[in-house]
């Protein structure tokens, strides 16, 4: 068991699952400075109980008993995609800042309404697009935002992860695809950098490798996305990585404008290690950063890092891409 960590803030962990479990160790490690847990929610008393005990803190059933219980400063919202509604709408209404795991909701329904929770209960909402954090990314935004690169044109994107990650990691890899899970990080930072507002969306993908193994998902999906200002970007998102690709998680993207380009390699990240097989370790963590960014924000009124507004924009630009996988036509984004 961890020893808690005395701290100024508390956060209220909501999903005791692959993300929550992360999240509660780091806090309960004191890898945020003056941030512990508040607790720990899942609807699975046991597994909520075994993180609980893990990292020094309660467990809870619900979220207006662990609210009641533990006033904390945030809850951070780890439930499937399909499942973040509920305990955000709960949270705003019951005064608590929010920060939900990506893509902020599934269906443009369900964006809406939690757009709205938030604005209702005047709480600060955000939704963890994690990579806006990654230090790589973080000078890119500057670049783009110093104008150097002129007018941005186009991207080229691409976050591909090893057969490992759908097959082994993340138990509901079936009921989600890599689009979903992965390519939806890549539109939030086309959207971050270029602030641009999407208004068609034509993509492919293909099947077999991972149905044949039982998970009834996309192999990989390839997406071009045309902007409203004429710009456009090419997405690629793949999950069938062989089990031998070095990297964890290989992230690449172009940005090119009127007057220069950058590229970010999200791949090598300093170390590599040659023993059994050869790695690049990912050495780079920016999920505190991140918490103490929402945090600062949410004491303060900031504008948000990224806003519950720019998670529905993802949203809806998912939710018609995926209508474009399903009719082989170019749709448009609502
Ligand atoms: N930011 C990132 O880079 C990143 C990386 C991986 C996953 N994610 C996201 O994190 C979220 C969680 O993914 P995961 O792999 O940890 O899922 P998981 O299935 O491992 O865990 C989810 C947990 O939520 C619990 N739960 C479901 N409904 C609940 C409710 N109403 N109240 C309380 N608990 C509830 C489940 O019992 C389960 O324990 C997903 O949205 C996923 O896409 C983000």
């Amino acid at each position: 068991m961890l020893a808690a960590v005395a701290a100024e803030k508390r956060i209220l962990v909501i999903g005791a699952g692959a993300m929550g479990s992360a999240w509660a160790r780091m806090l309960a490690e004191g890898r945020v400075p003056g941030v512990g847990l508040a607790g720990i929610v899942d609807i699975d008393g046991a597994r909520a109980l075994e993180l609980a005990n893990a990292t020094g803190t309660n467990a809870f059933g619900d979220i207006a008993t662990a609210v009641g219980a533990t006033r904390p400063d945030a809850g951070y919202v780890a439930t499937p995609d399909a499942l973040h509604r509920g305990p955000v709408e709960e949270l705003a209404a019951l005064g608590v800042p929010v920060l939900v795991e990506k893509p902020l909701a599934t269906t443009v329904e369900d964006a809406a309404a939690m757009v709205e929770a938030v604005r209702r209960g005047g709480v600060h909402a955000e939704v963890n697009w994690v990579q806006r954090w990654n230090p790589a990314l973080m000078e890119a935004m500057r670049t783009v935002a110093g104008g150097e690169l002129g007018e941005v044109r186009l991207f080229n994107g691409r976050l591909n992860h090893p057969v490992t990650s759908p097959r082994e990691r993340l138990h509901w890899s079936g009921g989600t695809t890599p689009a979903w899970f992965l390519m939806g990080h890549l539109l939030d930072l086309a959207l971050w950098l270029g602030r641009k507002r999407a208004v068609s969306v034509y993509a492919v993908g293909g099947r077999g490798e991972l149905a044949g193994r039982g998970i009834e998902t996309y192999d990989w999906v390839h997406a071009v996305v045309r902007y409203a200002d004429g710009a456009d970007g090419v997405f690629e998102a793949c999950w069938i990585l062989p089990e031998s690709w070095p990297m964890a998680s290989d992230l690449g993207l172009r940005v090119v404008g009127t007057r220069g380009a950058l590229e970010v390699d999200g791949g090598r990240q300093g170390l590599a290690v040659a023993g059994e097989r050869y790695r690049l370790p990912a050495v780079l963590q920016w999920a505190p950063q991140r918490l103490a960014a929402f945090l600062r924000a949410a004491e303060s009124g900031g504008a948000p890092g990224a806003s519950f507004e720019d998670g529905a924009a993802v949203t809806r630009l998912l939710v018609a891409l995926h209508r474009s996988l399903d009719s082989g036509a170019v749709e448009r984004v609502e």
